[in-house]
């Protein structure tokens, strides 16, 4: 008898616990503090405190290659990733939703209220030759990242910074090199992969190379280095306002 009196509470338990677990959809503030707590605990040291990424993949962006829905993002972080760095976890089921949710906050980069006027931002983007590198929904060049999704994937503040200073502000993986060929050539470009025996390249007009280790003199890696021209004496404070607008309001598809 009491055996089974011990059950019942034991299968009420555990549909409480079920009922009490909020999905992501449902969370509140003090649920995404709760899931940024445990991520700093459990995820920062691999994926950046603001889950920009570190040897783990930046996670503060609109869709993750790994997790297309919730559900999947749940297996993600509970079974980890075969075959790759990303562990699989102990966390309870209640900690795992909590950080689902403060995961997909982090690629929904809050719409923020800006001074600057995002109409004059784009004409400002297409004379400044800002398509010659970057992509927008298709058109424009492939030096610099797409910036289709931009305004999600980053603060205003961070794309002020990328446009005043940017070799402070590379993304993840980002890595100019310059290589000295036995023949005395020169080459220098973006790192695009790289092994103990070679290195590809990319240049600034997009040629791509592919260097073996044992044919060149040197190698350097130019930390901090991007061919991205700084604007900060290039434009007023009132354009570099209403730049940073229009690279906000891209957002990609909604
Ligand atoms: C030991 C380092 C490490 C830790 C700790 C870690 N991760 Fe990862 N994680 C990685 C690596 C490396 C990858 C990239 C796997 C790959 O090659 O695709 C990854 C990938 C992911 C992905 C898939 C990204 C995508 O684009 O689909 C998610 C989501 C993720 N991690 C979430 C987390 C969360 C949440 C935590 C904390 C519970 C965590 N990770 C802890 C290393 C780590
Ligand atoms: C000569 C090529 C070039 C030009 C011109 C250029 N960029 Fe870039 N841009 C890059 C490269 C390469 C990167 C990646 C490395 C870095 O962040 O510096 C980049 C990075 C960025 C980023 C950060 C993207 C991310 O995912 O973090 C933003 C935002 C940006 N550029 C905006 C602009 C705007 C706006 C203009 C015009 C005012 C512009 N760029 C002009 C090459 C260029």
């Amino acid at each position: 008898m009491y055996r089974l009196v011990g059950l019942l509470c034991y299968f009420a338990t555990v549909a409480a616990r079920a009922q009490l677990i909020p999905q992501p959809a449902n969370m509140n503030a003090e649920d995404l503090a709760h899931g940024k707590r445990v991520f700093q605990a459990q995820c920062s040291p691999c994926h950046g405190i603001d889950g920009t990424g570190g040897s783990g993949a930046n996670l503060a962006v609109p869709t993750l290659k790994h997790a297309a829905n919730d559900a999947a993002l749940f297996d993600v972080i509970q079974g980890g990733i075969a075959g790759t760095g990303m562990p699989y976890s102990f966390l309870g089921d209640r900690e795992i939703w909590l950080l689902v949710a403060y995961v997909r906050s982090l690629g929904r980069a809050a719409v923020e209220n800006l001074p600057g006027d995002a109409a004059k931002g784009r004409a400002l983007f297409n004379s400044q030759g800002c398509p010659a590198c970057h992509m927008l929904n298709g058109i424009g060049g492939v030096v610099g990242p797409d910036l289709s999704e931009v305004g999600a994937r980053r603060s205003s503040q961070r794309l002020r910074q990328c446009l005043v200073d940017p070799g402070s502000a590379l993304p993840d993986g980002f890595l100019m090199v310059r290589a000295v060929r036995n023949d005395g050539s020169v080459v220098e470009g973006m790192r695009v992969n790289e092994d103990s025996f070679s290195i590809q390249l990319r240049d600034t007009v997009n040629r791509f190379y592919s260097l073996r280790k044992q044919q060149m003199q040197t190698l350097d890696y130019e930390k901090g280095a991007t061919p991205m021209p700084g604007y900060r004496d290039k434009l007023s404070a009132t354009e570099l306002d209403n730049l940073v607008a229009y690279l906000a309001s891209l957002r990609g598809k909604q």
